[in-house]
């Protein structure tokens, strides 16, 4: 299949486009190479998919080069278009709110009008388990969110939800709405906790950790990448999803499995953090049964792993 990744370039889409490439498709990526965090490392990620074989890439923004990036559409045609391309961050859009609606709402209109018109077939978009709002120690089920988010991020990604269901009115695609929940492993972003607390620990520093007893459903990175390819079973013409584990872990258990790694680790406790939930807990009933995904990492493994690979890459991270 021709396929276009936005947002190749970043954690998620690296790995997930060195999948596609493995697999025989033909991948154009779109990427800006934002500076939400290092661009060097943008750069480094898209030299990794080059191991999985030829493809294309573009470093063009969704809302900056919007002529541009209709031509690259039109001229590619792709069958299938996946948009990840987005700021992600929840404490950062309590920061700059403004931001999220130009790269996770607008982006998106503009990635769904360019998919249609180019003729795509399908259109599948990274939405966030942060659409649920706080509905604490419940296992989330795809028709539970209600608009009742806590976080601009969460409202942008709500938001973006909506016209994408407006455009597979409008175009004759389908659409799949993939809820990501909370993404590790190696590569993993370094402004999320695990990959923080790697580094810090790596470096002998103390972490912080915010609030207590909440809780994440990890997803290891090559099932969420399994997921996103799963959808392409998808039968219905407009199909949300959630992507996870099933299995959420607490702060404390995840405090304890890293002690295992570094033993002499410091921990301090603070306050909860504005616009985070307490828990995401994923019920992934329906994308097992509609689309045959199957996480199959076990978080002490994937976490391991991810230890593994920031020892192995210590002045990257
Ligand atoms: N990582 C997670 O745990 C997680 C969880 C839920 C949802 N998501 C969503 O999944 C997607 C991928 O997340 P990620 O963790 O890989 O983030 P990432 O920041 O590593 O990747 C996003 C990429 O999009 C690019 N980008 C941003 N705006 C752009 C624009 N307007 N035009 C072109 N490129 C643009 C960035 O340069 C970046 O490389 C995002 O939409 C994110 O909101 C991620």
């Amino acid at each position: 299949m021709k396929i276009i990744v936005t947002g190749g370039a970043g954690f998620i889409g690296s790995h997930l486009s060195s999948r596609l490439i493995k697999e025989g498709h033909q991948v154009l990526i779109i990427d800006e190479l934002h500076p939400y965090y290092s661009v060097e490392r943008k750069k480094r990620q898209l030299e990794m998919i080059k191991h999985a074989g030829e493809f294309s890439f573009y470093q063009k923004s969704l809302i900056h080069h919007e002529g541009e990036v209709r031509d690259l559409f039109h001229l590619f045609k792709p069958d299938t278009v996946i948009h990840l391309a987005a700021i992600p961050g929840v404490p950062n859009s309590i920061l700059v709110p403004n931001e999220y609606v130009d790269y996770d709402i607008k982006a998106t209109i503009n990635a769904l009008r360019f998919a249609g018109e180019a003729g795509a077939k399908q259109f599948i978009f990274a939405s966030s388990s942060s659409v649920y709002g706080d509905q604490q120690n419940i296992p989330l089920k795809e028709d539970m969110a209600n608009g009742t988010v806590v976080s601009p991020y969460a409202a942008a990604k709500y938001g973006a939800e909506a016209f994408c269901h407006a455009y597979s009115t409008i175009y004759d695609y389908k659409v799949s709405i993939l809820r990501f929940f909370t993404v590790y492993g190696p590569w993993g972003r370094p402004d999320m906790a695990i990959t923080k607390f790697i580094k810090q620990l790596m470096a002998d520093q103390e972490i912080v950790v915010f609030g207590s007893k909440t809780a994440r459903d990890y997803t290891y990175i090559d099932d969420c990448v399994s997921g996103i390819i799963s959808a392409f079973q998808q039968k219905d013409q407009y199909a949300i999803f959630n992507i996870g584990s099933g299995s959420p872990i607490l702060i404390e258990e995840l405090i304890k499995q890293l002690r295992g790694f570094f033993p002499g680790m410091r921990v301090k406790h603070t306050d909860f953090r504005q616009g985070d939930v307490q828990s995401t807990w994923a019920d992934i009933s329906k994308a097992k049964g509609e689309l045959g995904f199957h996480p199959s990492m076990s978080f002490t493994d994937g976490l391991s792993r991810t230890i593994e690979w920031a020892k192995a890459h210590a002045k990257e991270i």
